[in-house]
């Protein structure tokens, strides 16, 4: 668990989740999934059940190379992070991560608090050793952001999203640990 001061004075808390979050983190997928067209589901989240978020979350919180973490703002959840490394032997040391915050809460330094929770809990880790993110080449904030923290292109990959018909291309991006 981790106190964090924004900007604006206000606490946030971010803590890893618990399977008991599977109902909350679904309301959450299916609010911010409405707000914004740069992730890889939209209204409606991704039609996972209670329970099936319940067993993912718990397989995350047992691995040493998985991480979930929610960013909250007294009750309310605002944020989220979620880190999947490989499963096998020689591609576990690298693992892609998604980051979303509340449309309410953007440009108030979530996602940053959540981005350096990710990279504290990588070098902790003394797994992972390489951090990937895919982004959509017209997300220009969510690139400036990455970027802040360090993190390159590793390439562009042309028609990754399809969104009402219309192919969009992706940058992959990503930072070594050392
Ligand atoms: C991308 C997202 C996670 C960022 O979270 P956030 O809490 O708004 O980000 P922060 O407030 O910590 O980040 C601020 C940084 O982002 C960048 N940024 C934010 N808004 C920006 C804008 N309008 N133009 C340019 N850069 C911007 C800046 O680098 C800024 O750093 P600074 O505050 O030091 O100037 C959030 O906007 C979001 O959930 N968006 C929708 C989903 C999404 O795009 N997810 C990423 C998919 S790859």
């Amino acid at each position: 668990m981790k106190y964090c001061q924004l900007r604006s004075g206000q606490t946030l808390v971010i803590r890893e989740a618990e399977k008991e979050d599977a109902s909350r983190i679904i309301d959450y997928i299916n609010t911010v999934g409405k707000e914004t067209d740069n992730l890889t589901f939209g209204e409606g989240g991704f039609g996972i059940t209670v329970d099936k978020e319940g067993e993912f979350i718990e397989g995350i919180s047992k691995s040493d190379n998985q991480l979930m973490i929610c960013a909250f703002k007294e009750d309310t959840l605002v944020g989220q992070l979620v880190f999947t490394g490989g499963s096998r032997p020689r591609i576990k040391h690298a693992g892609e991560f998604g980051v979303t915050v509340l449309k309410e809460y953007w440009g108030k330094g979530v996602g940053s608090e959540l981005i350096s929770y990710l990279m504290g809990w990588a070098k902790e880790t003394q797994i992972v050793r390489k951090i990937n993110l895919r982004v959509r080449s017209d997300n220009h904030s969510a690139i400036s952001l990455y970027k802040k923290f360090g993190f390159v292109s590793d390439g562009t990959i042309t028609r990754e999203f399809v969104i009402n018909g219309k192919f969009y291309d992706s940058i992959h991006m990503g930072m070594e640990i050392d």
